[in-house]
């Protein structure tokens, strides 16, 4: 795991992006048989990337489920994007990006 982001994310998006994680590790246990995993969150100017890898049996395109939909679903619910790209026999990556205007911290709004 590498190149952490310093500083705060907005709520959602910390708890989305453990949710992702999560649910990606999960993943790799179950039905990987992984070797190696790497795990990266950056955060820039092109706002923040997600990429969690391994090296394991990967899985044939237009494989869904419930895991899969959820994790894109975590990203879309903070205005973002995730793919999941399996390649049988070589490993798969969950890759997904937040631009830099759903990153910003909610506006304080101050008592009259
Ligand atoms: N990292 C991975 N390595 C190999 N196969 C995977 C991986 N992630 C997902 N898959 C495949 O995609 C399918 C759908 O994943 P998911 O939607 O999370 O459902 P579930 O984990 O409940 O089976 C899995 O059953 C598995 O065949
Ligand atoms: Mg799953």
């Amino acid at each position: 795991m590498w190149a952490l982001p310093r500083g705060e994310l907005p709520d959602l998006v910390a708890r989305s992006l453990d949710a992702t994680v999560s649910e990606a590790l999960a993943n790799i246990e179950r039905h990987s048989r992984a070797r190696t995993v790497a795990i990266a969150v950056t955060v820039g100017e092109s706002g923040l990337r997600l990429t969690v890898s391994d090296d394991g049996r990967g899985f044939p395109s237009g494989t869904t489920g419930r895991g899969l939909s959820a994790m894109k679903e975590y990203f879309a619910g903070i205005g973002g994007a995730l793919t999941v790209n399996g390649v049988p026999g070589a490993g798969t990556t969950v890759s997904g990006t937040v631009p830099p205007g759903a990153l910003a911290p909610p506006a304080v709004e101050l008592p009259s």
